[in-house]
C-alpha cells in the first residue's frame, strides 16, 4: 500500500501543476535559464523520512533560502548579543533587496533581508575570505546531510551583475556594521546564494531546524540547540518579506523563499518542507510553492498557532510497587513488609516531548499522590524528549520532594542525551544530581530497599541452613546432616558464580550473605536482570528436576558466601530419609508457584 501522505502530494502536484502566472527570476540573467513548468515538493519527518513528489532531484540555486542558514552559522560563531547588536530581528515589511537600515545604528532591521543577509555573511567565522567560505561550506553541508556544490556559471553571473548589493555591502561598512574588505565577504555571499540544491535538500534543511538543530538522517548537530529558535523566529516573521504578515497568517509555518524558486518550511517538532518552482510573484516568492504550502498546512493541520497536543497526554499509565514489585526473591519479612508498603512506591510513564504544559500537570498529579505515596519512579521510555524550562520545573520539584522526604527517580534514560542533557544542564547549584537506573525492576528495587530501611534494616547475613525457605519443615537432626555434606563458597563482588548455558553440575547454592543478581542474556548481547537475591535465598535449584545447562547466568553483586549442596549427595541422604526430598520438593513447588504468581502480576502491570 502505497502511503497515503505519498498519494496525497501526488494529488496536490498535479493540481499545482495546472496554476499558471508568475515569472522565473531574471535580474541575475543566469536564472532566466530555468524551466518555468518544474515543480518539486518534498516533507521530511522528524526521524527522516522523505516523501516527494514532482522535480524534487532538480538541481537550482538556493538564493535567499541560505540566509536563515548563514545566520544560524553567524550566531553559533559570535554568539547572540555580539550578532544582535549588527543585525536586528524586526520585519521589514519591505522587499528583499531594500536598503532597510536601522536609522541610528546603521544595522539592517533583519537578517532575511539583503542587507541582513550580507551583514551575517560577514560575521561568519575566518581570519580570510577563503577561511570564511570554508566554514560556510562545512556549516551548509551539516545542514544538508551532504557536501555542497556551488553553480559557477550563477555565482559569476550575480557577481557581476550585484550593483545593488555592493552599494549595501559598502553602505553597511561605513555604518561600522561589517568589518574588514566588504567585497571579499559579498563574494562569500554571492557564492553561497549559488550553493546548487534540490526539493529534498531544502526539505532536510528544515527538517534539521524543526528538529532542534538535528539533522534526522545524519544525526549530526548543525546548530546548537539554544539558537534554533532563533531562526525560527525571524523566519516565522521576516522570511517572506513584505509576505510575512500574509504568510503567517495563511500557512503559519516559520519559512523561508528565494529566487531560485524555492521554499523552505520548518514545523518545530513535526516536519520539514521544501518546494521548488522556479515562477515567482512580485515580491520575489515562489507563486506555486506558496500555494503548495497553503494547501499542506491546511490539509495537514501544521498552523504553528494550532491548538497544540493536551498536556495531558504527557502522562500515561500510573501503577504502583505493589503491581509491579521488583523481581528479587524477597525474604519472608521484606516480601510481608512490602505487601502491606509497596503500594506506596509510585510509576509514573511519561509520553513524548515534555514541555512545560506537560510537566505542570505530571507535577499536579504527584503532589496529589505525595501524602500516600514514599517513591516516585519516571519511567521515560516513552519520553522523546524535555525541554529545559520543563527540566528545571521537573529538578526543582524532585528537590522539593526529596526535602519532603519522597524520592523521585529516572527509570530507561540510559545514553538518552535528549533527556540526560537537559536534566543536567537544568540540575541548581544544591542539586547533587538525579538517580536513574536502566529498567524498572532495578529502580523499585532501590525503591524497596529505600522504603523497608526507613523502617528495618534486611538481615545482611543468615546462619544457618534453616532459615532457608526450601528447607522449611525439615527437621533439625535431617537438617544436620544436610549441613555436613555441604561447603562453603565465597566469592568476591563482580564474580560469575554461573553462566547461562554451561553444563549443569549438580551444585544448588544457598546464600549465606552479600547479593547476587540473575541474568538472562539478550540477543542484542546485552543481559536483561531477571532477579537479584540475597541471605537466605537459594538459586542453582531446577538441578533437582534434572536440569542440564544452567537457564541464565549469575553475578556477586557484592561479597557473597554460598552453602553448596551437591545433588548427589542429597540424594544419597534422601535414600536414608525420603522425607527429605518430597518436603523439599514442595517447597520448591510451592516456591516456583508463587514465582509464577508474581511474574503474572508483572506482566498484568505491564499490560
Ligand atoms: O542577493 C540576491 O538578490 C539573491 N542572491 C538572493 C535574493 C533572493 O533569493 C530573494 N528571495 N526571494
Amino acid at each position: 500500500m502505497q502511503s497515503p501522505i505519498q498519494t496525497y502530494l501526488e494529488g496536490l502536484h498535479s493540481r499545482l501543476a495546472k496554476i499558471q502566472g508568475g515569472a522565473v527570476a531574471s535580474y541575475i540573467p543566469e536564472l532566466t535559464k530555468a524551466n518555468p513548468d518544474w515543480l518539486g515538493i518534498c516533507l521530511v519527518t522528524m526521524d527522516g523520512v522523505a516523501y516527494s513528489v514532482g522535480d524534487s532531484e532538480q538541481l537550482f540555486t538556493i538564493q535567499s533560502i541560505s540566509k536563515p542558514f548563514i545566520y544560524a552559522t553567524a550566531l553559533a560563531d559570535r554568539g547572540r548579543d555580539f550578532v544582535a547588536r549588527r543585525v536586528g530581528v524586526e520585519p521589514s515589511g519591505d522587499a528583499f533587496n531594500s536598503i532597510s537600515l536601522n536609522p541610528q545604528t546603521g544595522a539592517p532591521l533583519n537578517p532575511m533581508i539583503n542587507a541582513g543577509a550580507i551583514a551575517s555573511t560577514s560575521l561568519v567565522e575566518g581570519d580570510t575570505p577563503e577561511a570564511q567560505w570554508r566554514r560556510i561550506e562545512s556549516s551548509m553541508a551539516a545542514f544538508m546531510g551532504r557536501e555542497i556544490s556551488v553553480d559557477e556559471s550563477v555565482y559569476r553571473s550575480e557577481s557581476e551583475t550585484g550593483f545593488r548589493n555592493r552599494a549595501i555591502a559598502w553602505m553597511l561598512k561605513n555604518f561600522g556594521i561589517t568589518d574588514g574588505e566588504p567585497m571579499a565577504s559579498l563574494e562569500n555571499y554571492f557564492r553561497q546564494c549559488s550553493i546548487l540544491v534540490n526539493c529534498r535538500d531544502l526539505a532536510y534543511m528544515a527538517a534539521t531546524l524543526a528538529n532542534g538543530g538535528v539533522h534526522p538522517l545524519t544525526g549530526k548537530r548543525a546548530l546548537p540547540a539554544e539558537h534554533v529558535e532563533r531562526v525560527l523566529s525571524v523566519m516565522a516573521t521576516c522570511g517572506m518579506y513584505d509576505y510575512a504578515g500574509s504568510w503567517l497568517y495563511e500557512v503559519g509555518i516559520p519559512a523561508k523563499s528565494g529566487v531560485g524558486g524555492g521554499i523552505i518550511a520548518a514545523l518545530p517538532g513535526r516536519f520539514g518542507i521544501g518546494v521548488f518552482s522556479p515562477c515567482l510573484d512580485e515580491k520575489g516568492n515562489s507563486l506555486r510553492g506558496i500555494e503548495a504550502c497553503k494547501q499542506l498546512s491546511k490539509d495537514f493541520s501544521l498552523h504553528a498557532f494550532t491548538r497544540a497536543g493536551d498536556p495531558k497526554m504527557a502522562l500515561g499509565r500510573v501503577y504502583s510497587g505493589a503491581d509491579a514489585p521488583s523481581r528479587r526473591q524477597p525474604g519472608a519479612e521484606l516480601r510481608a513488609y512490602l505487601k502491606e508498603h509497596a503500594h506506596r512506591i509510585k510509576y509514573l510513564c511519561l509520553h513524548g516531548l515534555l514541555q512545560v504544559d506537560g510537566m505542570e500537570y505530571v507535577i499536579r498529579k504527584m503532589r496529589e499522590m505525595a501524602p500516600e505515596s514514599h517513591s516516585f519512579i519516571l519511567d521515560m521510555n516513552l519520553v522523546t524528549g524535555i525541554s529545559e524550562s520543563a527540566a528545571r520545573l521537573l529538578n526543582q520539584a524532585r528537590l522539593g520532594f526529596m526535602e519532603d522526604g519522597l524520592a523521585v527517580v529516572f527509570s530507561r534514560i540510559h545514553d538518552r542525551q535528549a533527556i540526560i542533557e537537559p536534566l543536567s544542564k537544568t540540575a541548581g547549584g544544591k542539586d547533587r544530581g538525579f538517580l536513574s537506573f536502566e529498567d524498572n525492576d532495578l529502580a523499585v528495587e532501590w525503591c524497596e530497599n529505600r522504603l523497608f530501611c526507613t523502617t528495618t534494616p534486611p538481615p545482611d547475613s543468615v546462619t544457618s541452613l534453616a532459615d532457608f525457605p526450601l528447607f522449611r519443615g525439615i527437621s533439625a537432626p535431617l537438617l544436620e546432616k544436610v549441613e555436613a555434606v555441604t561447603r562453603i563458597q565465597g566469592y568476591r563482588a563482580g564474580e560469575k558464580i554461573l553462566e547461562c548455558g554451561q553444563a549443569g553440575d549438580g551444585r544448588i547454592f544457598f546464600i549465606e550473605s552479600g547479593q547476587v543478581s540473575i541474568l538472562v542474556p539478550l540477543p542484542s548481547g546485552g543481559h536483561q536482570r531477571i532477579s537479584s537475591m540475597g541471605p537466605g535465598m537459594n538459586f542453582g535449584e531446577m538441578v533437582l528436576l534434572g536440569q542440564a545447562t544452567r537457564s541464565a547466568t549469575v553475578i556477586a553483586d557484592s561479597d557473597v558466601r554460598c552453602h553448596i549442596l551437591k545433588v548427589d549427595d542429597f540424594n544419597r541422604l534422601s535414600e536414608q530419609a525420603p522425607q527429605l526430598k518430597i518436603t523439599l520438593l514442595e517447597n520448591l513447588t510451592k516456591d516456583m508457584a508463587d514465582k509464577l504468581r508474581r511474574a503474572t502480576q508483572w506482566i498484568s502491570a505491564l499490560a
